[in-house]
């Protein structure tokens, strides 16, 4: 299989934790390593995030694990301590450079799935699935697109406003393997001409891109920022991103606000980007037929407010 990857995709590290390895053993990620019965790839009953290092840095490690942990309580899914993940990030780290991926812009992976059907790994229900760290370069589709200024369109995602609140079944916020919606949504998005796409429910609320958090600025009367970013009461995934932004920009002096927002209201705004760990921020030129002026200035504070990387506490919506 080796011979289908660039030798860039060759640097890619793979991490296996299970309870007889707690701080992990490393793998071959381009060998088979999944049982074919195992319900993150049955069923996509599984839990994921994706972190980066930036700068040498591995940014917002423990937001991320935070929000790891809170996807497994909402799925259900054991997952190991996370003692037990740092370790292992460390090891893949280690590997990584070792052979000679270098130290920045590594995507750092987190993978955790029911495991197999009936078989569970351990008894001890936090060893029970399936988990793996996986280190990969930043993918250079990615990295060329970094800050520069997107086309994105309005999809309605099927669903409405209180779907959250009345279907928990539904697993809005958690962030599972269950991509398909979402990554058909870019095949409809790059189909029409565009690059991203902005979610918003049956009843009008604007939700959040495929793969990213939407910011709003806007000035206030005495010119002072504000930014917005929709309500998490939708269901949507809480970004780390975002909460990073936030907490740098409340810093700054900035307002900030979350929504309800309305289609009306993006396109109101002064500015708006798309914001997430790999991509950082992406500015909006385009929804759909409505222009927006793209302001660098303003990019490069995100940016800045970004690798501030205030990971401590995040400011939260009210
Ligand atoms: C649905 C969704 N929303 C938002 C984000 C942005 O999250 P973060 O900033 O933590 O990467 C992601 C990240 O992959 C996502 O999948």
């Amino acid at each position: 299989m080796a011979e289908r990857f660039g030798e860039h995709s060759l640097k890619a590290v793979g991490v296996r934790i299970d309870a007889e390895h707690p701080e992990g053993f490393i793998f071959d990620p381009h060998q088979p390593q999944l049982r074919v019965t195992d319900l993150g790839s049955v069923r996509g009953d599984g839990i994921f995030e994706t972190m980066l290092v930036l700068d040498g840095k591995l940014r917002k490690l423990q937001p991320h694990l935070d929000r790891l942990a809170r996807s497994a309580e909402i799925t259900e899914i054991g997952i190991p301590p996370e003692e037990s993940w740092r370790a292992a990030i460390d090891r893949g780290l280690e590997e990584f450079k070792t052979r000679g991926g270098g130290g920045d812009n590594i995507s750092v992976r987190l993978t955790a799935t029911r495991g197999v059907d009936g078989e569970p790994a351990s008894e001890d229900p936090r060893w029970a699935g399936t988990y793996w760290v996986l280190l990969t370069p930043v993918p250079e589709k990615v990295m060329a697109n970094r800050l520069k200024p997107i086309s994105v369109t309005l999809l309605d995602r099927g669903y409405d406003s209180k779907a959250s609140e009345r279907a928990p079944w539904l697993l809005l916020s958690a962030k599972t393997l269950s991509y398909a919606v979402n990554m058909a949504a870019y095949r409809w998005a790059a189909q029409h001409g565009f690059d991203d796409v902005i979610f918003y429910t049956s009843d009008g609320q604007v939700l959040e891109a495929p793969t990213s958090t939407v910011l709003l600025l806007t000035k206030t009367a005495d010119g002072t920022p504000k930014l917005t970013t929709p309500t998490l009461k939708t269901g949507i995934l809480p970004g780390t991103s975002q909460g990073s932004i936030f907490a740098a920009a409340e810093r700054a002096g900035w307002e900030l606000g979350y929504g309800p927002i309305t289609p009306e209201d993006l396109k109101a705004a002064d500015h708006l980007w798309l914001a997430s760990s790999l991509r950082l921020v992406s500015p909006i030129e385009r929804i759909d037929d409505t222009e927006f002026a793209t302001d660098e200035d303003y990019t490069a504070q995100l940016l800045d407010f970004l690798k501030e990387d205030l990971a401590s506490s995040y400011p939260q919506e009210g």
